[in-house]
């Protein structure tokens, strides 16, 4: 039994638990894109092999683990996120002989391996799906999805009024899909709800069959190694009672429309997201995975407000869940303190590790999210940014994208960073439609840009085809013609490169061990321009580490008694310029 703390100070922002010691608490866990961190076999899709060769890079930087997005057997309707089966490896990527290998690899360099599980929904090229459409209405086959009669004369009407998140009707009738095979289905009128892409038909989480597969699918990669599951749409799997209609429409990332207020459970979002239900899920979850060390799971759960985020992470359901309301916060120092400080008063009441995270493969990369002034109101986190968008400034975006990253890994907790962002990698904003495959761009006509500006294949080596992604040069979504400079080569060794900037951040992190801190205001430094946050080792055996981030328009002195350890810009004598953090030993 941990012993209850006192209240908490003024000015603390979080009290490190000396029990709180679990590896998962203070990680630092790089997401890997399968489709384009390294491709082995020269076909211009990533794969697994190829992240097997490039894995020295992560242990060089420095990370505890590693999350992939999906590699399961996949049509690729959503790259991965459509689930054919969930037991095999997409030829694409390779095979489980190589997934043996890439964690044995992993294991040799100390790294922890996380998988994506998708549970939501599957592909409809899953084998349940196959059966279902040909099994017809009222078969216990349909009765692992969603299918539900039409409205209006004949059903002619979806069963309700709810759109995907891709932009589009969330239902698709049977009859109407491409395959329909004409008069056998002439007569069935039924539809079946799939809250992405049609080809992603959402599963019933009511029916117990759907839910012994999953804890079965959890057992299948336990046994196999994995360290962990980082759960997509850990939110959606139950839907309120009757599916009541909800006219609005949540955006991929986080944006819902506050004043659609219908569902019970949580006013703040749609009745198809964060019911109540979902926690039973999770805490069956919970017991399967206890039953292994060390293992453990992650929520993808775009949740409102932070209490409510909080609920996925209590003590018996999972460990971690991502702190979107610290990637979607402007960048202003008083917004990001009160982001911070409200982080840590969730979690800790839960006992649990907050989470940090500022880029992944569903938003604009926060080099260039960070290269607008006002950003979250222009572009949103989501919509991607296209080539009659207004572009951002690269050197500003930068610039604010290594302080942001240095302020987040200063913080206790347990950190994201996706592929890239340790070259300091911008969004492609300047792809063809024609290239182009996020269905949102599809389904909305183009007018939602999508997500495929961050998922360009990464640059290992400035002077290779393909900037060293592919061993012939192919790649499955262009690079831009400018991108040698960003070549992970091209910046190791050299200093003040984004890539040594991460290497040095994340290894004076572990020294001095800031995962696992406690976290204090700096008593004389806040102001609405700065950041400045005073890491303090709770055993009190190293000296106290400052944290600070100028956002203000003219520099900041860094007070006396500070020698400084890592800074993301140069400093101006004494002085933090603007859209730098630094990190300082207290020495006096
Ligand atoms: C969240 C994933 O991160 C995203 O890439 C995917 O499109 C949706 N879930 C649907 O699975």
């Amino acid at each position: 039994m941990s012993t209850p703390l006192s209240p908490t100070a003024e000015g603390v922002l979080h009290v490190q638990r000396p029990e709180h010691q679990q590896w998962w608490r203070q990680a630092v866990i790089y997401q890997i894109y399968p489709r384009s961190f390294a491709d082995g076999d020269g076909d211009g899709m990533g794969d697994l092999p190829g992240i097997t060769s490039r894995m020295e890079h992560l242990a060089d930087l420095g990370v505890d683990a590693l999350w992939l997005s999906p590699f399961y057997r996949s049509p690729q309707k959503d790259a991965g996120y459509d689930v054919a089966d969930y037991r095999d490896i997409d030829p694409r990527f390779g095979s489980l002989a190589d997934a043996d290998a890439m964690l044995a690899r992993a294991n040799e360099l100390g790294l922890k391996v996380i998988v994506d599980l998708v549970p939501n929904h599957t592909s409809d090229e899953h084998a349940w799906f196959r059966e279902a459409l040909a099994a017809g209405p009222g078969s216990a086959e349909r009765e692992r999805y969603m299918f539900r009669e039409g409205r209006g004369e004949d059903g002619a009407q979806p069963p309700n009024n709810w759109e995907s998140v891709f932009g589009g009707p969330a239902w698709t009738r049977v009859r109407e899909r491409a395959d329909a095979p004409g008069s056998a289905w002439a007569e069935d009128g039924q539809w079946y709800l799939n809250l992405f892409d049609s080809s992603q038909p959402d599963l019933n989480w009511q029916n117990p069959e759907v839910r012994a597969e999953f804890e079965d699918i959890l057992r299948f990669w336990l046994d196999r190694g994995v360290d962990g599951f980082r759960v997509d749409v850990a939110h959606g799997m139950i839907k309120a009672e009757g599916l009541p209609d909800w006219t609005g429409r949540v955006e991929m990332v986080g944006g819902v429309d506050a004043s659609q207020q219908e569902s019970d459970d949580n006013p703040a979002m749609p009745p198809y997201f964060d019911q109540n239900g979902v926690h039973e899920i999770y805490r069956s979850w919970r017991q399967v995975v206890d039953r292994y060390e060390d293992r453990i799971l992650v929520a993808e759960a775009w949740v409102d407000p932070l209490p409510r985020l909080a609920r996925y992470v209590r003590s018996d359901e999972m460990h971690q869940a991502f702190n979107f309301a610290f990637l979607t916060t402007p960048w202003h120092a008083g917004e990001l303190r009160s982001v911070i400080a409200e982080s840590y008063q969730v979690n800790d009441a839960e006992e649990a590790p907050t989470t940090w995270v500022l880029s992944n493969h569903d938003v604009v990369r926060h080099a260039s999210r960070l290269g607008f002034d006002g950003i979250t109101d222009k572009v949103g986190p989501n919509k991607g940014i296209g080539p009659s968008d207004p572009q951002p400034d690269r050197e500003k975006g930068l610039r604010r994208a290594r302080a942001a990253t240095l302020l987040m890994l200063g913080l206790p907790g347990s950190a994201y960073l996706y592929q890239g962002e340790e070259l300091g990698l911008p969004e492609h904003t300047l792809l063809p439609s024609h290239v182009r495959e996020d269905p949102t761009f599809q389904r909305t006509g183009g007018s939602e840009i999508g997500r495929d500006g961050c998922r360009v294949p990464i640059p290992w080596e400035a002077g290779r085809p393909a900037y060293g992604f592919s061993p012939t040069g192919a790649s499955w979504l262009p690079q831009p013609a400018d991108w040698a400079e960003y070549a992970a080569d091209a910046q190791a060794g050299r200093e003040g490169s984004t890539l040594e900037l991460y290497r040095l951040a994340l290894r004076v992190r572990r020294e001095r061990q800031l995962g696992t801190a406690t976290l204090e205001d700096h008593p004389d430094l806040a102001s609405p321009d700065v950041v400045a946050l005073v890491s303090k080792d709770p055993a009190g055996t190293r000296a106290d580490v400052l944290v600070m981030t100028n956002i203000g328009a003219a520099p900041v002195d860094l007070p006396a008694g500070w020698t400084v350890l890592v800074a993301s810009g140069p400093l101006e004598g004494a002085a933090v310029p603007t859209d730098v953090t630094v990190w300082a030993q207290r020495t006096g």
